[in-house]
């Protein structure tokens, strides 16, 4: 398995993703948490990673299996609209998620970020890459409040996350694996440039699988 880019004390990256254009910028300056001094510093958060998003309109930062990150993941997934091709999630397996979640940045780091409005902080959803090893595919993953949608968040989002995913993994692709019915999934898709790659079953269910391959550079 190949080594996730790792970085001592906190990498903070700024990437700026308007609805029409991508200027990235790269990592900014890596620095520890003042208020505690090195030698107090647990062993695992001296390795860990941050990574921070920045778009035009939002900031995106990776989920934990913290109290607060786990009533937002369970008051995102209480919405029938927004379950209806996800399955909605319990408090246990919003906590096994969300620790798998932990977990896969450490491992690889890469997983999902909380997104929220760079405006006034409000919560608006989730996006970034899974990874399933039953195909051994990165994937792409978008789904915001539904008062959220229509305003290009989806697209503008995934904009910035596909940016750095392709710049962090060694990976010729990303994948969108999306329920045939999910039309507003699809849409956001397409107008990222993924192509449809296969059909395929995740988790029982019929997905279209779609491929964005890695631009060249
Ligand atoms: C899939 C999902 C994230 C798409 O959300 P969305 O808001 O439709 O997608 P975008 O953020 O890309 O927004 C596009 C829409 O915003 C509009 N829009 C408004 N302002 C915009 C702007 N500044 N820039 C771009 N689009 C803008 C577009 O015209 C488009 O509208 P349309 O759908 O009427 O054509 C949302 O439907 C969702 O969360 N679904 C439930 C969860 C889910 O199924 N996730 C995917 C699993 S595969």
């Amino acid at each position: 398995m190949w080594e996730p880019h790792r970085a001592q004390g906190l990498a903070r990256v700024r990437i700026r993703a308007g609805p029409g254009h991508v200027d990235l910028s790269g990592p900014g300056p890596l620095h520890a948490d003042p208020a505690v001094s090195a030698c107090e510093l647990p062993v695992t958060r001296s390795v860990d990673t941050v990574t921070v998003l920045e778009t035009e309109r939002l900031r995106l930062r990776p989920w934990t299996a913290s109290e607060s990150d786990i009533a937002l993941w369970m008051g995102l997934h209480t919405d029938s609209e927004v379950t209806e091709f996800l399955g909605s999630y319990n408090w246990e397996s919003t906590v096994e998620r969300l620790t798998a979640m932990e977990k896969l940045w450490t491992t690889r780091g890469h997983g999902q970020f909380v997104v929220e409005s760079r405006a006034d902080g409000r919560f608006l959803g989730r996006a970034g890459l899974n990874y399933w090893p039953q195909f051994d595919e990165v994937e792409a993953a978008w789904t915001f409040r539904r008062e959220a949608w229509g305003n290009g968040y989806a697209t503008e989002a995934a904009k910035g996350f596909l940016e750095w995913g392709f710049r962090t993994l060694p990976v010729p692709y990303i994948a969108a694996m999306i329920h045939p019915d999910n039309l507003r999934s699809k849409r956001v898709a397409l107008r990222l440039g993924f192509t449809v790659l296969r059909s395929d079953i995740l988790n029982k269910h019929p997905v279209i699988v779609h491929a964005l391959y890695r631009p060249e550079s």
